[in-house]
């Protein structure tokens, strides 16, 4: 096998789709992770996760930066034909990242096209305002499934102040129902609930028919979703109250690598071509 074919299918499950994810609301909890290369994307296939996201927090996990704003529409296309190359069960969802909806209508549709030839099934958008849940209704009707974003909405780090727990006053909680409703009737297949008070999440929650995705909402949304390089614990000096790291892979990567340059420093790697793993890349079949 070369390394780029899709790996076998390796469980029955059927294909998670758009009607799936909204059909799961009230009877099971909905899972999901960030995604950004074929090589977690094969390994996220062995997973029962319901879908997948490219989301535009690759630009703190993937480009070092430390806001979401310098990610591009561009730049989320190429990560999703990326994880395309070897995602093929839970439906894969793309991220509309900064500026990319809600200015200007043509644009939106234009960027939500991009995302979707790219081989997204689905886009997010964050934000609820009038303005942009009409640009959301057009394209739903169109046939691009739409999910929603409110709460903490990183791309408005700025005018929010900082990455802070939303919700917080009554005011603020009766907003935030407000605003998924509004995404409900725009025609959205779930929403995205980041960084709100656990009793915001319950009342978005059981205030619409779509299902809610929490991060940092504690647990009474419909589902959760969490960024992948966070959770496996490939930075362990993240540590947002919220995350849970379910494994330590920065330690097990320096390690590694820590091996790696010793057997090389004392010449027990490479052997003559016994005793080691086959390379990865196979250049003769
Ligand atoms: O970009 C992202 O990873 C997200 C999730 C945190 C929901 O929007």
């Amino acid at each position: 096998m070369v390394y780029s074919e899709l790996p076998p299918k390796t469980t029955a499950r059927k294909k998670v789709r758009v009607p799936d994810i909204t059909a799961a609301k009230g009877a099971r909890k909905l899972t999901s992770l960030t995604c950004y290369d074929a090589t977690f994307a094969r390994l996220l296939e062995r997973t029962t996760l319901d879908f997948v996201l490219v989301g535009d927090s690759l630009g703190n996990v993937i480009q070092g930066r430390n806001s979401t704003l310098n990610v591009t529409v561009e730049d989320i296309a190429y990560h999703v034909r990326c994880v395309a190359a070897a995602l093929r069960t839970p439906l894969l969802v793309a991220d509309m990242p900064f500026c990319a909806a809600g200015f200007d209508a043509p644009a939106t549709y234009r960027n939500a096209e991009t995302l979707m030839r790219a081989g997204a099934e689905a886009v997010k958008i964050e934000g609820a305002t009038p303005a942009l849940c009409a640009q959301i209704q057009t394209l739903t009707a169109l046939g691009i499934p739409v999910m929603g974003h409110v709460g903490l909405t990183p791309q408005s780090v700025h005018a929010l102040g900082g990455h802070k727990v939303q919700g917080k006053t009554d005011a603020a909680r009766i907003r935030l129902v407000d605003e998924a409703k509004r995404l409900e009737d725009a025609g959205v297949f779930a929403i995205v609930l980041e960084l709100v008070t656990p009793e915001v999440a319950v009342d978005v929650t059981a205030a619409v028919h779509v299902p809610t995705v929490g991060i940092g909402a504690g647990a009474g949304c419909d589902g959760q979703i969490l960024v992948l390089h966070d959770m496996l614990g490939l930075n362990k000096d993240f540590r947002p109250k919220f995350l849970k790291h379910f494994a330590s892979l920065e330690d097990l990567v320096v390690e590694a690598v820590g091996e790696y340059c010793r057997e090389v420093a004392d010449s027990t790697f490479p052997t003559d071509g016994r005793g080691h793993d086959e390379p990865r890349r196979q250049t003769e079949s």
